[in-house]
């Protein structure tokens, strides 16, 4: 079987949201992340696989991208939860345990400002250390996604939790 001769690179992670301009806002103000173009012309294709799609965004955080899809909101709809089956996590280094509690407190002080809605209003976790030295924390974005903060200074394997 035929193998391509590389690796694919990472390139963007989709997320869903039901508010593009609060889902901009806080990716801007808590991750510093960059707008890099937006659009609210789609294929077909894209019409189909997202149906109620309305706008995007895409965002630069560093050399990867988030892609923020802006989608009615149907009636009833419950934001994610701790069971339902979708991307679990994604997970961003820092370079030192010192910058952990950095974001922790960053994260608080945007929720506190009160100038974003969250979907799941649920503070934090604390700051973890596993059995191989590795530190993290995880929080939810507006819309319920789940980021883990982790370092990996110290870690034996430097396999995240
Ligand atoms: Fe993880």
């Amino acid at each position: 079987m035929a193998r391509p001769a590389a690796a694919p690179d990472f390139h963007h992670i989709a997320l869903q949201t039901f508010d593009l301009d609060n889902s901009i806002a806080w990716y801007r103000d808590y991750f510093g992340c960059r707008p890099t173009w937006a659009t609210d012309k789609f294929s077909e294709l894209t019409r189909s696989r997202l149906p109620g799609i309305l706008r995007m965004a895409e965002v630069a955080l560093g050399p990867a991208n988030f892609h923020l899809f802006e989608r009615e909101e149907p009636a009833g709809v419950t934001p994610p939860t701790a069971t339902g089956i979708q991307y679990q996590h994604v997970c961003l280094s820092v370079d030192a345990p010192a910058d952990l509690p950095v974001w922790r407190e960053r994260w608080n002080e945007l929720f506190a400002s009160g100038r974003y809605v969250f979907l799941r209003p649920e503070a934090p976790t604390e700051i973890i250390v596993d059995d191989m030295g590795t530190h993290s924390f995880y929080c939810l974005d507006v819309n319920g996604l789940e980021f883990e903060f982790t370092c990996l200074t110290g870690s034996v394997t430097g396999e995240a939790p």
